[in-house]
């Protein structure tokens, strides 16, 4: 596992390059996608860049990591809405690529394919994630299985408090998302992690120096070949 400590920018912009190298030297590449607010800047870079001609995402496909149960796409805070302001409509890649997890009408039945779409696909080429402040990635929760791939899944009280700040009440934060699995998530050939800010420490120290448990689900991640961790100093303020 790599680790890179700088500040938000810098690593946004790392990130971001990561992403263009690899589409740039296969232009149909598949890119895993998260949500929340630590790949914003990543993003604003990627949409920069093919904004100037340095990349084209005209070829690609990607698939987005999770979902909010009961929110339409069309709902502000909705991952697919989400993706759409931040990503999709500044670049040039066919809509029709995206994929997003659906939470209503048959979303179980798009559920139970979404690992074999991404196979079809070819795998997932370079993975960006998040992390949640309880060690979450994706939507996997503390005591979820190594080997799960895309499921249902509760939300904790943790996570709800951390996300309501996105909504106008905390009860309007949704209880139940569906999620790529870790097995899903440990598939993908290459793996970046984004991290900043103070309440994203414990967390760290659990996926960088923690023992490999299903209480850390990030702690997974040391298992896989081609890890980078993006991190601020105050996210990386435990481990050193
Ligand atoms: C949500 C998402 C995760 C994300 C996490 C952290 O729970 N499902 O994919 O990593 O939030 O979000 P943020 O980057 O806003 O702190």
């Amino acid at each position: 596992m790599k680790v890179v400590v700088n500040n938000e920018d810098v690593i946004s912009q790392f990130i971001a390059d990561e992403f263009i190298k690899v589409v740039n030297e296969k232009p149909n590449a598949v890119l895993g996608l998260a949500t929340g607010t630590s790949p914003l800047k990543v993003y604003a870079d990627m949409a920069k860049a093919n904004k100037e001609g340095k990349v084209s995402f005209k070829n690609c496909t990607t698939f987005n990591l999770d979902e909010y149960v009961g929110l339409e796409g069309t709902h502000n805070q909705s991952y697919r809405y989400f993706m759409n302001e931040n990503l999709f409509n500044h670049i040039d890649i066919d809509k029709k690529n995206t994929n997003v997890l659906l939470g209503v009408g048959d979303y179980k039945a798009f559920m139970n394919k979404y690992d074999q779409m991404i196979k079809d696909a070819g795998g997932i080429d370079i993975q960006i994630l998040g992390i949640g402040s309880d060690g979450h990635i994706a939507f996997n929760e503390p005591g979820t299985p190594f080997d799960s791939l895309t499921h249902e899944t509760e939300l904790t009280k943790q996570t709800i408090k951390d996300n309501s700040r996105l909504f106008n009440n905390i009860s309007e934060v949704p209880t139940r998302a569906i999620t790529m699995g870790l097995k899903s998530i440990m598939n993908a050939r290459k793996i970046v992690l984004i991290a900043t800010g103070k309440n994203k420490a414990k967390a760290v120290y659990g996926l960088i120096k923690g023992p490999i448990t299903e209480d850390m689900p990030c702690s997974i991640l040391q298992k896989h070949h081609d890890v980078t961790v993006y991190v601020d100093e105050d996210a990386y303020s435990l481990v050193k």
